[in-house]
């Protein structure tokens, strides 16, 4: 799993359409900011408490220091773009898709979720970006539950990073 300290991978992900490529490292460069994951768009934890969460907290989270928030998931690009869009997350936090898991695979939170969910999915984490260094690390130990990587559990840390 990827540590505190360590830059963020050099991936590219999708963003509005599978077409549009967006390298993560990108949008975190000379920022500070919050990229949190989650195992699937539109899942009721996901739906209903974690990106909502991110959504309702935007300006106590600006406030703390986040210029930029991220949100990905291994779904498809249209997948995560209606879910943004239904979430109230538009020009507030990107909705990127990590279609193939190679996000979640080199942070090293890839979720076996074959059974349930058809395909290996991302853990649910968050993590203080900045200027593409890990600041802090939430990764829910069990995958799915809804514990250190909500919104509310990430304010101090920003402020500290
Ligand atoms: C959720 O509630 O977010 C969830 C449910 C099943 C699998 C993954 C996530």
């Amino acid at each position: 799993m990827a540590k505190v300290g360590a830059s963020l991978p050099d991936i590219e992900l999708q963003e509005g359409a599978p077409d549009k490529s967006v390298k993560i490292t990108d949008l975190f460069k000379g920022k500070k900011g919050i990229l949190f994951g989650v195992p699937g768009a539109f899942t009721p934890g996901c739906h209903k408490t974690h990106l909502k969460g991110y959504v309702t907290d935007y300006d106590k989270l600006t406030k703390a220091g986040a210029e930029v928030m991220v949100c990905v998931a291994v779904n498809d690009a249209f997948v995560m773009e209606a879910w943004g869009d239904v979430s109230g997350a538009k020009g507030k936090v990107h909705m990127l898709a990590d279609s193939h898991g190679n996000l979640a695979r080199a942070l090293g939170v890839e979720l076996d979720m074959e059974k349930m969910l058809g395909t290996k999915r991302c853990k649910r984490f968050s993590a203080v970006i900045d200027n593409n260094v890990i600041k802090s690390f939430n990764v829910e130990q069990d995958g799915t539950g809804l514990t250190c990587s909500l919104s509310n559990e990430i304010v101090s840390q920003l402020q500290k990073a």
